[in-house]
Parts: C-alpha cells; sequence; structure tokens
C-alpha cells in the first residue's frame, strides 16, 4: 500500500511517500524559515500562500523520486491539525482534492501522532508500548503509547512548549529566527554553572511540567548583564546562558521522563518532535536509568531504558511522518475523511485517560 502524507501545519511543506512493503520511498520538505526570518516569526498569511504554491511541485518531485504515477497512489493522507488555520486548509484542501480526482481514500492525521510515531520510520524500531516524550513547538507531552491509536496522556507542559521557551529566549538574546536550534549551538560553547537558572515544577511529584517562568529568570540575568556591561552582552557571556538556560530544560524534561517511566513500568523511551534534536537532550536521555524508591535499607538497582529517536531530519516538521501515520491509521481501519481542518485539536481527543496502577 502506498500512502502520501501531505504536512502544512505550520512553516514547513512536506509530500512523501510511504510503502508499507518498501517503507519511505519519497520524501521532499521546503522550509519557509528565510521568509519568515525577515519578520522574526511565522507569518500565517505568507505560510498559507507559500504551502499552496509548493504542494504540487513538491509532490511531482516525491512521486519521481518514489518512481512513481499519481495512480499508483492508494490512498493521500494530511494533517489535519493542530496548526496555523489557514496553513492547515492549504494542505487540507489539496488533499481532498487529489484523492477525489484519484478516486482514493483520505485520512486525516493528528500532527502530534505523526510525531509520535515517527521514531517508527528509524532503522531500528522500538516495539509497543513506550513512553513517548514529545518536545516541539507547541507541545510539550509524555505519553504512554501501548499500540496505534491507543495513547494515553501522562503530563504536559501547563504554559510554554520547550520548543517555544527555546525559541522565545533565543529571541530575547537577540538570535535570529528560528532561534531554538541556534541557542543550542551557542549552549555547546557556555561554560555550565556559569549562570544558574530555576527548575520550574521539579518538584510538583506529578508530570506537569512548566516552562514561561523560565525565560523571564533568562531576561532578569540578560538586563543585569547589560547594566554592567554598558548595554552589551558580550558573546562568552551569552553562551554561558544558553548554557544555563539548556541545562534547566533538558534537567526538567529528564526528571519528568524519569518519573514517567517510574510511574508506567515502561522501559521503553521514544523521544519526538523538534527539540529532540537537541543534543544535550539526547546525552541526558540516552543516560537515563531508572532507579526505584529504595524499600526499607534495600537499595533497588538501576534499571536500563532503551531510548529511541527518530532521524534527525525527521525531528522537525516533515510530511514522512504524516504518510507513515496515515498508513498506519489505514492498515488499523481507523480512517474517516473530513474536508476540515482542526487549528487547535488537542491530541486528548485520540488518547484514553492515563491507566490507575491496577490497570497496567
Ligand atoms: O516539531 P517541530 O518541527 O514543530 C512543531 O510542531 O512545533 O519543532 C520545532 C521546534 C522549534 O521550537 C525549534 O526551536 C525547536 O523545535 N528545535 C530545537 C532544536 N532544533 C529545533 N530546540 C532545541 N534544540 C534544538 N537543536
Ligand atoms: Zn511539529
Amino acid at each position: 500500500m502506498r500512502v502520501l502524507g501531505i504536512e502544512s501545519s505550520c512553516d514547513e511543506t512536506g509530500v512523501a511517500l510511504y510503502d508499507t512493503d518498501l517503507g519511505l520511498t519519497g520524501n521532499q520538505l521546503h522550509t519557509q524559515m528565510a521568509m519568515h526570518a525577515e519578520y522574526g516569526g511565522v507569518v500565517p498569511e505568507l505560510a498559507s500562500r507559500d504551502h499552496i504554491r509548493r504542494l504540487v511541485p513538491l509532490t511531482e518531485a516525491c512521486l519521481a523520486e518514489a518512481g512513481i504515477g499519481y495512480r499508483d497512489i492508494d490512498a493521500v493522507a494530511f494533517t489535519q491539525g493542530p496548526g496555523l488555520g489557514g496553513a492547515l486548509l492549504a494542505g487540507t484542501a489539496y488533499a481532498n482534492a487529489l484523492a477525489f480526482s484519484l478516486g482514493k481514500p483520505v485520512i486525516p492525521v493528528h500532527h502530534l501522532e505523526g510525531h509520535l510515531l515517527s521514531p517508527l520510520l528509524a532503522d531500528e524500531r522500538p516495539e509497543f508500548p513506550f513512553a513517548a516524550l514529545l518536545v516541539s513547538g507547541g507541545h510539550t507531552q509524555l505519553m504512554a503509547v501501548y499500540g496505534i491509536g491507543d495513547y494515553r496522556l501522562l503530563g504536559e507542559s501547563i504554559d510554554d512548549a520547550a520548543g517555544e521557551a527555546f525559541d522565545k529566549t533565543a529571541k530575547l538574546l537577540g538570535l535570529p529566527y528560528p532561534g531554538g536550534a541556534k541557542l543550542s549551538q551557542l549552549a555547546e560553547s557556555g561554560r555550565p554553572g556559569a549562570f544558574s537558572f530555576p527548575r520550574p515544577m521539579l518538584h510538583s511529584r506529578d508530570l506537569q511540567m512548566s516552562f514561561s517562568g523560565l525565560k523571564t529568570a533568562v531576561l532578569t540575568a540578560v538586563e543585569k548583564v547589560r547594566a554592567e556591561h554598558g548595554g552589551d552582552v558580550p558573546d562568552n557571556v551569552r553562551n554561558d546562558i544558553c548554557r544555563a538556560f539548556q541545562d534547566a530544560v533538558v534537567d526538567v524534561l529528564t526528571a519528568k521522563t524519569h518519573q514517567a517511566l517510574l510511574d508506567t513500568g515502561l522501559r521503553t523511551l521514544v523521544v519526538a518532535g523538534g527539540v529532540g534534536a537537541n543534543r544535550q537532550l539526547r546525552t541526558a536521555l540516552n543516560a537515563l536509568t531508572v532507579r526505584p524508591a529504595a524499600k526499607g535499607r534495600l537499595k533497588p538497582p538501576a534499571e536500563a531504558v532503551r531510548v529511541y529517536f527518530p532521524p534527525l531530519h525527521l525531528c522537525t516538521d516533515n510530511g514522512a511522518m504524516i504518510a507513515f501515520a496515515g498508513a498506519m491509521r489505514l492498515q488499523h481501519a481507523q480512517t474517516a475523511g473530513a474536508f476540515a481542518v482542526k487549528p487547535r485539536w488537542p491530541l486528548t481527543d485520540i488518547v484514553q485517560p492515563p491507566l490507575s496502577g491496577s490497570d497496567r
């Protein structure tokens, strides 16, 4: 079965082909980053117009890459939400028109489900069940994944997403949009411990997270540095701030992930979403072992965790994850074509409540 996947939820147009026998045979992407950089952020109207311009040529390139024609497509999957309304509408209209003209089914996909399943596109695939840390520009969630369509939300950020915190902090440090990746690059030459920022909700005993306070702490530090350096933030000090910010985010994400593994008993972890590209986060999660609470004076041994990341180029938005999620939905007969977009579509609409201890 060959499923064409269309992604257009934000500032990337992605078109990919997933063949259930051969795997990913076509994967085309256009990023609008340069276009939006001029404005310091995504301009929704420009994004929608650019998606419209790119969808047809990207599809042609994708089919050529896969060595097939339009008539060989068995279904068209598209991101129905969440995302920017106009941007979603461009992909939705295109996917529906294409599927209708070919007489093939159309499969609406939840963007986050795409991210969630993207590690299954790697050569080394995780087995169900697994815990998932979803860290993108719009969402930070911990989920338990028991199978295709069987997801339970364990905890999430109550305010800014981790990627959003990276981008906002980058902006206030004067880094060009989109700043998250740039900030993490500068953090690598920052000295650990030169600054110290709070770890919000680290000890809240639940799996909720909060990142909005962190950027305020960074802002306070930046203002103090500016006052001391005649209005400037010297490069080395800026790098130290980047490092301290990244240390705080990575610490919180790692601690909450540890708690999620402990609570669920799961020992396989999947990391998805743009922030999953962060090298320091990858290193910390790769080193993660689960340490069950001591019983009396007996200290149980640390338990190993298998950690899976999507291939780096599939961490950020792409059509491949949408094609793949669509193919999985089709195989599990979970399709319901719809020509509608869902700009605000909580993942909780397609997840179950968390399992209580006795159901596990
Ligand atoms: O998943 P994604 O492509 O888009 C959303 O669905 O949001 O994630 C984009 C987010 C942005 O906030 C970006 O700054 C962040 O991922 N990001 C990073 C890195 N690369 C991308 N954040 C931290 N470190 C990185 N290396
Ligand atoms: Zn995304």
